[in-house]
C-alpha cells in the first residue's frame, strides 16, 4: 500500500508557473497548503534521468530533503509519434534559455514538416517524496494531435499545439476546467489522489 500524505504542508517543486498554478487547482478541493520551491528560494536540481518519472524523482527527492517537507514534483512534455517520441524529456529545453514555447512549438512544426502523421500525446510522471528519501510515483497520458498554427492563450507550454482526440479546441483554446478534466495532469493526479489521499477522496 502507498505511504499516505498526512501533513497540512506540501511544497511544489517545479519552477514553472504554469504547472505550479494547474497543481494548486488540482490539490485545491484537498485542502492541503502548497508552497513552491521557488518561493523557497531552493535551486532547481540537474535533471539527468532518462524517463519522466526518473526526472521527477530527482526533483521531488531534492525539495523533500532541503526542505525538510513532503514535496510533489511533476515531470512531463508532449512526445510526438512522428519524431519518434520527441521533445519528450527535453519538452523544456526545446523553448532554449530564454523558455519561449513559440520557439519550442515552431521547431516541433518545422521537423514535422509535410509529415501524414500529427499523433502526440502529453505524459505526466507525478512524484510525492518524504524527506526520509519514501517516493511513490504515477503517471497519466493525454492522447491527440498537433495542430498549426499555434491556437489559444489559456494553457501553457505546448497548449496551443495539441488537439484532444474527440476535441476541435487545441488545449490552449480552452478554459482550465475542460483541461482537467481530460489532461495528462489531471489522470496522473487522479492516482496519486487516490493512493495517498484516501481520507479526503
Ligand atoms: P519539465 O517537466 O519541467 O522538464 O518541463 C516539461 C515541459 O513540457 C513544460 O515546460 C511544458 O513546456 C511541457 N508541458 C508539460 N505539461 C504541459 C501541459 O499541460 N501543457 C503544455 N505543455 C506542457
Amino acid at each position: 500500500m502507498a505511504r499516505q500524505f498526512s501533513g497540512e504542508k506540501l511544497v511544489i517543486a517545479s519552477h514553472n508557473q504554469g504547472k505550479v498554478r494547474e497543481i494548486g487547482e488540482l490539490l485545491a478541493p484537498f485542502g492541503v497548503e502548497t508552497i513552491s520551491v521557488a518561493e523557497l528560494g531552493l535551486p532547481e536540481p540537474v535533471e539527468d534521468g532518462k524517463t519522466f518519472i526518473a526526472n521527477a524523482e530527482i526533483k521531488a527527492l531534492a525539495a523533500a530533503s532541503k526542505s525538510g517537507l513532503p514535496a510533489l514534483a511533476d515531470d512531463s512534455g508532449l512526445e510526438v509519434n512522428a519524431l519518434s517520441g520527441e521533445p519528450g524529456i527535453f519538452s523544456a529545453r526545446w523553448a532554449g534559455p530564454t523558455k519561449d514555447f513559440t520557439i519550442a512549438m515552431t521547431e516541433v512544426n518545422r521537423q514535422l514538416a509535410d509529415h501524414e502523421d500529427r499523433r502526440a500525446n502529453f505524459t505526466c510522471a507525478l512524484t510525492l517524496a518524504w524527506p526520509d528519501g519514501h517516493m511513490e510515483s504515477f503517471d497519466g497520458k493525454v492522447f491527440g494531435s498537433v495542430t498549426w498554427p499555434m491556437r489559444g492563450k489559456k494553457g501553457f507550454g505546448y497548449d496551443p499545439l495539441f488537439i484532444p482526440e474527440g476535441h476541435q479546441q487545441t488545449f490552449g483554446e480552452m478554459e482550465p476546467e475542460a483541461k482537467h478534466a481530460m489532461s495528462h495532469r489531471a489522470e496522473a493526479f487522479k492516482q496519486l489522489i487516490d493512493a495517498c489521499f484516501p481520507k479526503n477522496g
